[in-house]
């Protein structure tokens, strides 16, 4: 077999950088806080030798060489770690890609053909020896510990082929059997609630089937050796970019390979490759931390501020904001919502987001889906006064719209009802009085973009909060074609396209209209947190992290929401109580809870007191101080909400000028002292001055806040605090 190897043309001195040895077949990838090796064992296949901590030699690894068999049941092929195995030969654990072709022959083995290496980018080719291509695709970026990887699979034969799987990539930990898997769960209105649980023997899969990314899991991993705490220990980690149908395969296998498989789910899947086509998987993202989960949560905050996010570390802060939800719900109309306005303004608000009941006839969830236009009752002088108000007041204004969704009472629908998602003949599940249109479908995309466009092109909008209240049902598309946008006629598989096709459409929208409207930001929303991932981040500024606003629940949504995400997208208001639960917390406690990511208020202003107005005002001023540290420095989660009473978390400045520490307790008992805080990430040597609310301040240094620690004096329930630490000099 002839190897193509190409190699960048600049030297390769630099330490943290992609290289090949080739005399070992070896390619290695160094970052600042890991590495990963991969070979050409014997049989040409790419073997994954190592990944986590750096091993920065050259000498330590040997040529890559298959695991031998054992027995008739334990072959070579499925007891050597293959970076990217096909499913072929004797291979029994999860495949990164499954194929049926046109003739029946489902075989796929994968040898190495061709490497294309840069310092800080690789491109791997892999080929059957029958009609199946591979391209592996790595990225490093090595100040920020991160490695991605995603594959494209190609029809290189003359046959149709089906793809039945299509991952993005493999992560191996070093063999083992006691490793601990960190996830999250939950439900509408309970995202993120952490799981950590012995990896065992055999597979646990983490997915959506729901269309969308999902309230019920996220796709992210952290792997740790059981011995892991927030800032100690070893963890590995990844994270997909995809908005859709995901998965992620977590296996132990019978030989100890603790291996995690990602990329599309293969659950309803089927995407038909006609000759020369191919089928990009979503990157999948990888990281090692040797400080714990805390460590590991900083460097995905760090990739996606500096990286993923719209304009990476040129994107501004997030501005605190108001939206009408809550206070108005559908009733929405020009003088409500200027009293709104004039009463966030008052409080420092920097941008009114107008939700739901805006538009056609949208009275309640019954109807309106679909008609983005201006509801004349309720506006009868279209939104620009309302608008000009807002602007006057020096507030940017923001608009709701949820635009993959129709009611079947709505003009849209009327007009065309062969646009939504449905299996002809068979019911179709309303969910929330609405169904889902085919995103697919060159004519929806093109409609959606347009109607978007076409509000942003009238008015002044600054900000849509895109949502999503539902998930797919009955996912039918009887006019797919082999080729999307071609009139071809299609087989039932076919159909299956639209799970990956739907998410292209949604990304191709949510560019474009970023494109042309270059000043306009987005907010990812669906029913709370249910389209929150590294694939839609690369699209919009913000996220809405739950429809839960209770500020003690969200102590634990926010807690799950930072293991994966940044506190910059994390949009948290505060609103009124009773709120779920039927708890109330003072409104102090709701501001810092809410502080601790973007700020946002979504209270029913007209019903507040002047005293409610003052604890805000001062609030919002502060959040306008701390909120460069807390929304872009390093966090460390000191206390677990989960633990006990207290919670506790620090952000600290990239700079180390600043630190922020914010402290809750849920309910004091037999009058005992909260448990002392020690701050991590500051300097030992240099001195602080402390600020407590209220404006007392004490002078300490780095270390005696460290080691010594705060007593903080949270007494009662639901007690709250912040301390803002400037260092001197
Ligand atoms: C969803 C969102 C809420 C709100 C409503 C409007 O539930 O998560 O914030 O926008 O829709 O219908």
């Amino acid at each position: 077999m002839r190897l193509v190897i190409l190699l960048a043309a600049f030297a390769v001195s630099v330490s943290a950088q992609i290289t090949y040895q080739a005399e070992r077949h070896l390619i290695t990838f160094q970052t600042a806080s890991s590495t990963m090796v991969l070979g050409v064992n014997e049989r040409h296949e790419l073997q994954t030798l190592y990944w986590g901590a750096p091993v920065p030699g050259t000498i330590d690894f040997g040529e890559a060489h298959s695991t031998p068999d054992r027995s008739s049941f334990d072959p070579s092929q499925t007891r050597t770690r293959e970076e990217f195995p096909g499913w072929g030969g004797a291979r029994y654990y999860e495949p990164a890609v499954k194929i049926t072709r046109a003739d029946g022959d489902r075989d796929v083995v994968l040898k190495v053909r061709a490497m294309n290496i840069t310092p800080t980018a690789a491109k791997i080719g892999l080929e059957d020896k029958d009609g199946v291509a591979v391209d592996l695709l790595y990225r490093i970026w090595p100040e920020l510990g991160i490695i991605e990887k995603h594959s494209v699979i190609r029809n290189a034969g003359k046959q149709n082929i089906n793809v039945e799987s299509a991952q993005s990539g493999v992560w191996y930990m070093p063999p083992g059997d006691n490793y601990r898997l960190t996830y999250v769960s939950g439900r509408w209105a309970a995202e993120d609630q952490i799981s950590r649980e012995p990896v065992h023997p055999g597979a646990k899969v983490l997915e959506s089937r729901r269309g969308n990314t999902s309230h019920n899991a996220n796709p992210w991993f952290m792997i740790d050796d059981s011995h892991a705490t927030e800032e100690t220990g070893r963890v590995w980690f990844g994270a997909l970019a995809w908005s859709g149908n995901w998965r992620l395969s977590i296996e132990q296998t019978p030989y100890n390979q603790v291996r995690v498989t990602g990329g599309f789910n293969t659950f309803d899947f089927a995407y038909t490759l006609l000759p020369g086509m191919s089928l990009e998987t979503p990157a999948f993202y990888g990281g090692y931390s040797g400080q714990g989960f805390g460590e590991a949560s900083r460097m995905l905050h760090r990739l996606e501020r500096e990286e993923i996010l719209p304009g990476g570390v040129k994107s501004r802060l997030r501005p605190v904001l108001y939206n009408s939800w809550e206070a108005t719900t559908f009733h929405v109309d020009e003088p409500g919502q200027k009293a709104l306005a004039a009463k966030a303004a008052s409080l420092g608000v920097e941008l009114f987001v107008m939700d739901d009941g805006w538009f056609g006839k949208r009275n309640n969830d019954h109807a309106g889906l679909g008609d983005w236009f201006v509801n004349k009752a309720k506006f009868p002088n279209d939104l620009q006064p309302l608008i000009g108000e807002v602007n006057r007041l020096g507030m940017d204004f923001g608009l709701w719209v949820e635009p993959e969704m129709v009611n079947p009472d709505s003009d849209l629908y009327r007009a065309h009802p062969d646009w939504v998602l449905n299996f002809p003949n068979r019911p179709r599940s309303e969910l929330r009085n609405q169904l889902v249109l085919n995103l697919a479908l060159p004519d929806v995309r093109d409609f959606i973009l347009d109607a978007l466009d076409r509000l942003a092109t009238t008015y002044n909008i600054k900000y849509f909060k895109w949502d999503m209240n539902r998930s797919f049902s009955e996912p039918g598309w009887d006019s797919a074609s082999p080729v999307v946008g071609l009139k071809m006629p299609g087989t039932p598989d076919d159909q299956k396209k639209v799970w990956v096709e739907y998410v292209r459409n949604y990304y191709d929208i949510l560019q474009k209209l970023r494109a042309k409207h270059p000043k306009l930001e987005i907010e990812s929303c669906s029913g709370g947190g249910a389209r929150i991932d590294l694939g839609v981040l690369k699209y919009v500024d913000e996220v809405w992290t739950s429809d839960n606003t209770e500020a003690f629940d969200r102590l634990r949504i926010q807690e799950g929401f930072s293991y994966a995400y940044a506190p910059k997208i994390m949009s948290s208001w505060v609103t009124d109580v009773p709120n779920m639960n039927g708890r109330s917390t003072p409104l102090q406690y709701r501001f810092l809870v809410a502080m601790q990511g973007a700020l946002g208020i979504g209270a029913n202003l007209n019903k507040w007191a002047d005293a409610d107005f003052t604890v805000a005002k001062s609030m919002v001023a502060l959040d306008k101080q701390i909120r460069p540290t807390v929304q872009t420095g390093n966090l460390y989660r000191l206390m677990s909400p989960r633990d006990g009473d207290v919670t506790a978390n620090e952000y600290v400045a990239q700079d180390g000028k600043q630190a922020v520490l914010f402290a809750f307790r849920h309910s004091q008992e037999y009058d005992l002292p909260a448990p002392t805080i020690y701050l991590e990430g500051l300097d030992s040597r240099a001195t602080y001055t402390v600020t407590y609310l209220g404006d007392r301040t004490e002078q300490h240094t780095g270390a005696y806040l460290m080691h010594n620690g705060l007593d903080l004096n949270l007494k009662g329930d639901y007690a709250s605090t912040v301390v803002v630490l400037n260092r001197d000099h």
